[in-house]
Parts: structure tokens; C-alpha cells; sequence
């Protein structure tokens, strides 16, 4: 359902994504910029569509969406035996985790809200031996405040959570970052890493935000991020919103611009890190990076730490997405390429760790060598 919720419209900060009266309302980023229109999500599916038809997308993003619709597709299980309880749970986080591949805080948020499951049913049932479902227990959960119910509260409180907890890491990430920006700084970016790629302030665009804060002057050139547009539609509108002069390029000026001395650093967001700081980011990231390294400029992630996944030992290893071919035949909803025209369109690339200057973190800046530095803050 699609409404206009005054309550999110707040000026002062872009809350992308709330949980409302029993439902999930977020902001559709692929209405923007030309208008701010809300999804009200009453079902979980709704969720799931919403993720994999990027009405809202960016890593953090997509976990604390994952984490809302859990809660929310737990609503509608009825009060059954704990085996049956904890089948529902599991089916739906199993539905979650299908819905984009490569961004790691998707699976991080899924694991927070399994946790969170096991402990409240241990808390119901006394003790692990008799968790919902683990050991074949058929007792019915019982409704009310010793049953489904406190499974509810506490996964929707878990949710909400997760969601708290993003923005406060996000502006200590900025804070963190921040004096890496110098004063005067012209700063290129890539896809959207901002507010609406999480549940508020962003990294990349929220350490650019805490530097602009703190009185800075800064220009942020924004690449246009073929084939969706999430520079073009989605990052110079949070700039533009917040005042931060910007310009916009498309992804082909990037070596020009550099080439001419108008841009001083590079700074990213991540999809997912290996535990060798090679990152997975945005198609087009790896240029910026081989650009960026070839006119001696500083290359920069930010990422919440829920970004690495120490289980990976290299980016070889992280599940790059692709999507639907009809995103690079088609430009604002006209053909652009022949029909039966053969595409492909990985989502995402994979930056080698030896083009990073720095991964910015809510925990501290890591350089290399960043396996050392990751095992620090992990
Ligand atoms: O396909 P998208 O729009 O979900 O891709 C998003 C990105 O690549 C972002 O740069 C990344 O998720 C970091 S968001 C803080």
C-alpha cells in the first residue's frame, strides 16, 4: 500500500525505514526524486518485494528491512505447538535471506533476529533443552504474555533495535571519519551510501556529513551509478536536501574529473568486506578505485563493522548479484539497447584491498594491512 505519511516527512533527518502500528513503512526510493511516497508493508511478502525491487536498498538498509519484516511476519503465525512456532520462523528468515545475495548485514540482521527468537523461547521454555521446536517440543506456546505474544514483543523490539542502533553507529562512524575530509575537500562518491542506504545519516555520505557539520567547505561530485541511478536519483537529492554543494557526473567523467585536479579523495560505501579488506561495493566502485590509484588519491570505505564477514578470506569468495537484464536495456523506461540483445549486469564489483587507503568503521579507521586490523575491531 502506498501512503503519505507526515510523520517520516521530518526535515531535519531522512528516516528511510519505521516500524508503525503492527506494519513497516519505508520510504520508496524508486518513486525519488520526483516524489516522496511511503510503503506501508502489512504483510511480510511485501517486505521481501521491496527489497528485491529496491524500493529500499543499501546494505544497512536491506538488514534492518529483513529485521522489521521478520517481526512482522511473525504476527501472523497462530498459537501452535513450538515446533511449529519455530518452522514459521525459521521459513521466513529462510525467505529473507533469499531476497539479495551479496550484502552481508542482510544475514548479520537475520542472525540477530534468530538469536533473539532462541532466547525468548528459552526464556518461555526454561532453558535450551526445550526451545521452541529444537527439541521436537509440541506444547503449544499459549497466547498472552507467557506465550506467542512475548515472542512477538521481543522480536519486533529486537527489530526496532537494530534500526536504533544503525543510526548511532552511523554518526560514530562519521565522527570516526571525519578528519579524513580536509577542509576545502572536493570528494567524489559512488551509487548511495547516505541516509536511505540505512536507517539514517548513511556512512560514506554520513562521514561527509559529520565534515560538513563541523564547518568544512566541501564539494561532493556524485557519480550518476548506471544502471539504476542511485547517485543521480537518490544521493544528490540527500545532498541537495541538506544544502551540501554537489555536482553530478555520469560514471564515464570520473577519470576526466580526476585527470583535471578537481577531486582530492574517493569515498565509498561497502556491500560486504572479506576478512583481507577486499570489498564488494556498487558496480563501477573498482574503477573509482584503479582511477583513484592512478592519480595518487585516497581511496576510502565506510562501513559499519556488521559490513565484514571474517568467514570470507578473500573477495573472491562474496556472492555478487545480478540482476534483471531490462535495468541496462532499458534507461527511465525506454529501450536503449536493441531487443534480444545479450546483457550482463553484476550489482555489485570487487575493489582489491591493496587499492583501499582506509576502511572507516564505527569502531575505529582500519589500514592496512587490514586482515590485522579487522581481527582487532571484528
Ligand atoms: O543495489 P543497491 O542500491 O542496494 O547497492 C547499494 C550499494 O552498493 C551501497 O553503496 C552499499 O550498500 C553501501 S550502503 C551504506
Amino acid at each position: 500500500m502506498t501512503e503519505s505519511l507526515s510523520f517520516v516527512t521530518m526535515k531535519e533527518a531522512i528516516r528511510t525505514i519505521v516500524w508503525k502500528d503492527a506494519s513497516v513503512v519505508l520510504l520508496d526510493q524508486r518513486a525519488l526524486p520526483l516524489e516522496e511516497r511511503y510503503l506501508v508493508c502489512k504483510d511480510y511478502r511485501e517486505v521481501i518485494a521491496a527489497i528485491k525491487n529496491l524500493a529500499i536498498r543499501g546494505a544497512p538498509a536491506i538488514g534492518v528491512a529483513a529485521a522489521m519484516g521478520i517481526a512482522l511476519g511473525m504476527l501472523s503465525v497462530g498459537d501452535d505447538s513450538y515446533q511449529e512456532v519455530a518452522r514459521q520462523f525459521d521459513d521466513i528468515c529462510s525467505q529473507f535471506a533469499a531476497s539479495r545475495p551479496t550484502a552481508r548485514n542482510l544475514f548479520w540482521a537475520i542472525e540477530r533476529m534468530r538469536s533473539r527468537f532462541s532466547e525468548s523461547s528459552e526464556e518461555l521454555t526454561g532453558g535450551p533443552g526445550r526451545a521452541a521446536g529444537q527439541n521436537g517440543s509440541s506444547e503449544r506456546t499459549g497466547h498472552g504474555e507467557n506465550g506467542l505474544l512475548r515472542i512477538q514483543e521481543s522480536l519486533i523490539s529486537e527489530a526496532v533495535r537494530i534500526g536504533d542502533e544503525d543510526i548511532e553507529i552511523n554518526i560514530r562512524l562519521g565522527q570516526n571519519g571525519r578528519g579524513l575530509i580536509p577542509n576545502g575537500a572536493r570528494v567524489l562518491t559512488h551509487c548511495n551510501a547516505g541516509a536511505l542506504a540505512t536507517a539514517g545519516y548513511g556512512t560514506a555520505l554520513g562521514v561527509i556529513r559529520a565534515a560538513w557539520s563541523e564547518g568544512k567547505k566541501i564539494h561532493v561530485y556524485a557519480d550518476e551509478t548506471r544502471p539504476v541511478l542511485q547517485g543521480a536519483r537518490i544521493t544528490i537529492w540527500e545532498l541537495m536536501r541538506d544544502g551540501i554543494p554537489c555536482t553530478l557526473i555520469t560514471d564515464s567523467m570520473a577519470a576526466f574529473l580526476m585527470k583535471l585536479k578537481k577531486v582530492d579523495l574517493v569515498i565509498v560505501g561497502a556491500d560486504r568486506i572479506a576478512a583481507n579488506g577486499d570489498t564488494a561495493n556498487k558496480i563501477g566502485t573498482y574503477n573509482l578505485a584503479v582511477l583513484a590509484h592512478a592519480h595518487r588519491l585516497p581511496f576510502y570505505i565506510a562501513a559499519p563493522v556488521s559490513t565484514i564477514d571474517v568467514s570470507l578470506a578473500d573477495g573472491s569468495m562474496i556472492p555478487i548479484e545480478e540482476r534483471d537484464h531490462t535495468e541496462v536495456a532499458r534507461c527511465g523506461g525506454m529501450q536503449t539497447a536493441p531487443a534480444g540483445v545479450s546483457i550482463w549486469n553484476p550489482a555489485f564489483d570487487v575493489t582489491p584491498s591493496e587499492l583501499i587507503t582506509a576502511i572507516i568503521t564505527e569502531k575505529g579507521v582500519i589500514r592496512p594491512p587490514f586482515d590485522a586490523g579487522i581481527r582487532t575491531f571484528y
